[in-house]
C-alpha cells in the first residue's frame, strides 16, 4: 500500500522519517520476536495521519522538536497497538495491504504484543517528562478501550446517533484529539489555543472516521488494504446505514434484525448493496464536511505559517481520500 502523497505530507517529511526511527528504537533487549512484529508492523506503512496532526501542530505553534517527535512516535505506536488488538477481536486477516499478526501468530502471542506496543509508547511519551501529557495518554487509551468493550458488549441502544458519535469519538477521534491537543501542549501554548487545537483534532478525527465507515462500503480490499463492508456483516451500525434504515419504512425492525445478528448473509448483502447505491452515502459524506468545516474554523486565530495551510489541506484530504 503506498502512502498518500501531498503538499500537507512534504512539510513533514523529514520530520517523519525520525518519527520513523523513533518507533524503531529500543534501548533494552528483549524477545526477538517482539522487534520483528514491529518491524513488520510499520514497514507496512500506513497514512500516518496522527503524526502528521502532531508535526504540524508543534510547528504551527513552535514546540520543542525533540518532544513533538517523541508525541508523534508515541502516538503512532499506540494507534498501531490498538489495530493489533482490534484485528484480533475483528478477526481480520488483512491491514495496509499484509497479513496481520493474528494470522499468524496464537491470540496470546498476538495480545502480548500489543500489550508490548501500548508498553513501548506509553515509555516514548513519558520520555517527554510532562505529568499533564501522561494524563491525556492515559485518559484516551481508557476511552479507547472503554469504547471497543461498549461496542462489543452491544447494550440496549437508545439513541442511535448519539451511540454512533460516542462509539467513533472513543476509537477514532479521541486519539486525533490528543495528537493536536498534545502538540499545542509542549508549545507552551495558552489554554484558549489549547483548547481550539483540540477542538481541531477532535472534529477532524470524527470527520475521518466517518469517511473510514463510507470507505467500507464503497471501496475495496484491495485499495483500502484491509477487509470491507465488515461492520455490517459484524452487526455494528454506521451512519451509512443509519441514514439509509431511516428514510426507510422497515427501517426500525431491519435495524433490530442487524444488532441481534438475526439478518442472513443474503439479506445484508442486498443491504450493503442498496445502501451503497443510496443517497445515504452522499448523506454521510455532508455530514463529515461540516465536521471539517467546524474543525477548520477552530485553525482562524493560529499563526499564519505553511503549517496552518497544511492543516487546512489535511482537513480536505480527510474528505478526499479514497485510502
Ligand atoms: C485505522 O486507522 C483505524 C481507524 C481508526 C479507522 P487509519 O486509517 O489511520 O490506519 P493506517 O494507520 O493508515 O493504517
Ligand atoms: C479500529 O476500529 C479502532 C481501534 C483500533 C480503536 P475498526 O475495527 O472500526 O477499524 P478498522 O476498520 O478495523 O480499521
Ligand atoms: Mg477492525
Ligand atoms: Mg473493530
Amino acid at each position: 500500500m503506498k502512502t498518500k502523497t501531498a503538499t500537507f505530507f512534504d512539510l513533514v517529511r523529514p520530520d517523519l522519517l525520525e518519527v520513523e526511527a523513533r518507533m524503531l528504537f529500543s534501548q533494552y533487549q528483549h524477545h526477538p520476536s517482539l522487534n520483528e512484529a514491529i518491524e513488520h508492523l510499520l514497514s507496512s506503512g500506513g497514512k500516518r495521519i496522527r503524526p502528521i496532526l502532531v508535526l504540524l501542530t508543534s510547528g504551527m505553534l513552535g514546540a520543542n522538536h525533540e518532544e513533538s517527535i517523541n508525541l508523534a512516535a508515541s502516538i503512532e505506536m499506540l494507534h498501531t497497538a490498538t489495530l493489533v488488538h482490534d484485528d484480533l477481536i475483528d478477526g481480520s486477516m488483512l491491514r495496509r495491504g499484509i497479513p496481520t499478526l493474528n494470522t499468524k501468530w496464537s491470540p496470546g502471542a498476538t495480545v502480548l504484543t500489543g500489550d508490548y506496543i501500548f508498553a513501548r509508547a506509553a515509555h516514548l511519551a513519558s520520555t517527554i517528562g510532562s505529568k499533564e501529557l501522561m494524563k491525556i495518554y492515559a485518559r484516551t487509551l481508557m476511552t479507547i478501550v472503554n469504547g471497543e468493550i461498549t461496542q462489543l458488549f452491544n447494550a440496549q441502544i437508545i439513541d442511535p446517533h448519539q451511540e454512533y458519535f460516542d462509539r467513533i469519538y472513543a476509537k477514532t477521534a479521541s486519539l486525533f484529539e490528543m495528537s493536536t491537543e498534545g502538540a499545542a501542549i509542549l508549545s507552551g501554548s495558552k489554554s484558549e489555543v489549547i483548547d481550539a487545537m483540540k477542538s481541531f483534532g477532535y472534529h477532524i478525527g470524527i470527520a475521518f472516521q466517518i469517511v473510514d465507515d463510507v470507505l467500507d462500503f464503497i471501496s475495496d480490499q484491495e485499495h483500502v488494504g484491509k477487509p470491507v463492508t465488515n461492520d455490517l456483516r459484524q452487526g455494528l451500525i454506521t451512519l451509512p446505514t443509519l441514514y439509509y434504515l431511516e428514510a426507510n419504512p422497515e427501517g426500525d425492525k431491519l435495524i433490530e434484525k442487524l444488532r441481534q445478528r438475526e439478518m442472513d448473509d443474503q439479506g445484508i448483502e442486498r443491504l450493503i448493496d442498496a445502501i451503497r447505491s443510496s443517497g445515504a452515502i452522499d448523506q454521510t459524506l455532508e455530514q463529515a464536511d461540516r465536521f471539517v468545516s467546524a474543525g477548520e474554523e477552530m485553525l482562524d486565530g493560529m499563526p499564519d505559517t505553511p503549517e496552518k495551510e497544511a492543516l487546512h489541506e489535511l482537513a480536505h484530504y480527510v474528505i478526499k481520500r479514497t485510502v
